[in-house]
């Protein structure tokens, strides 16, 4: 757990927009040193002038293996000690399943699934050095299966089993992993949905939710807690009780 941000850096990828972006501002307040990586060049540099003289934006597509090793190695080079990384990279589009392209299907799968794998392979040995934070961004949406939801909803089904496997291997090794499954926040990827999005919060109340929660021992950080509740409670549900309530949602 880190509770005092000052002078820690912090690794944001996916920080280019919507919830990253509003964690980077609340992180430069703290007195933090932020890494700011995602696609979008223009989008990173412009944050990172903007919070001030020492953050650094370092362009990334999280799919792409290689581009991965060369940050990892930049970051090393220039002897940058990472105490905490935070993967909030991922892409989404809605539909049914009868809907989706395999171009869109690659898109959301080699990003959420691959490209989380890439970084969390190329950055262990530098976080286990220095007993380092590695933070996964999962969903409610991975609890359990929804119409209209894949294959984004099971790829955070993946990244909830991931960060698990990964906490408990990594626990001799003093990472700290851990998990956040949010519910809906209001981002450019919400507004791409059709469908009533209850108890939405903003991306600043997002940031301030996970910052909390990275300060605290538990694995799991979860928000908006009213929302989530109600959805760990359709998780434990019996199959048959979980689609006759689901059912109503096709
Ligand atoms: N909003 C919600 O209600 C909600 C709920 C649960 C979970 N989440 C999760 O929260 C995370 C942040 O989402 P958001 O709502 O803030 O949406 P967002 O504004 O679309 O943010 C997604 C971020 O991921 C980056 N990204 C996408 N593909 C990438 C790639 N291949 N390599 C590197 N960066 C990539 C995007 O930047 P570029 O396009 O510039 O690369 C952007 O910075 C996602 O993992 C999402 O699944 C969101």
């Amino acid at each position: 757990m880190i509770k005092d941000w000052q002078d820690k850096t912090v690794w944001l990828i996916g920080a280019s927009s919507g919830i990253g972006r509003a964690l980077a501002q609340a992180f430069a307040k703290r007195g933090a040193r932020l890494l700011l990586s995602a696609r979008r060049e223009t989008a990173l540099s412009d944050l990172a002038a903007s919070l001030g003289e020492h953050h650094l934006a370092l362009r990334l597509d999280i799919a792409d293996e290689e581009a991965v090793i060369e940050v990892v190695k930049r970051i090393t080079q220039q002897n940058i000690r990472v105490d905490s990384i935070i993967c909030l990279a991922g892409a989404y589009e809605p539909g049914r399943i009868d809907e989706l392209n395999s171009e869109t299907q690659a898109a959301i799968i080699n990003t959420n699934i691959n490209g989380t794998f890439n970084v969390i392979r190329h950055t262990l040995a530098h976080l286990r050095q220095h007993h380092g934070q590695l933070v996964i961004y999962g969903s409610v949406a991975g609890y359990r299966g929804l119409p209209k939801g894949q294959p984004y909803s099971a790829t955070k089904a993946a990244l909830i089993n991931l960060a698990e496997s990964l906490y408990l291997e990594e626990k001799p090794n003093q990472v700290d992993v851990k998990l956040i499954n949010s519910g809906f926040v209001d981002t450019q990827l919400t507004r791409k949905n059709q469908f009533d999005m209850p108890m939405m919060i903003s991306a600043e109340e997002a940031a301030e939710a996970i910052i909390k929660g990275l300060g605290k021992s538990a694995f799991e950080i979860h928000f908006p807690k009213r929302f989530t509740f109600m959805m760990k409670c359709l998780q434990r549900l019996p199959n048959w009780l979980f689609f006759a309530i689901a059912g109503r949602m096709n």
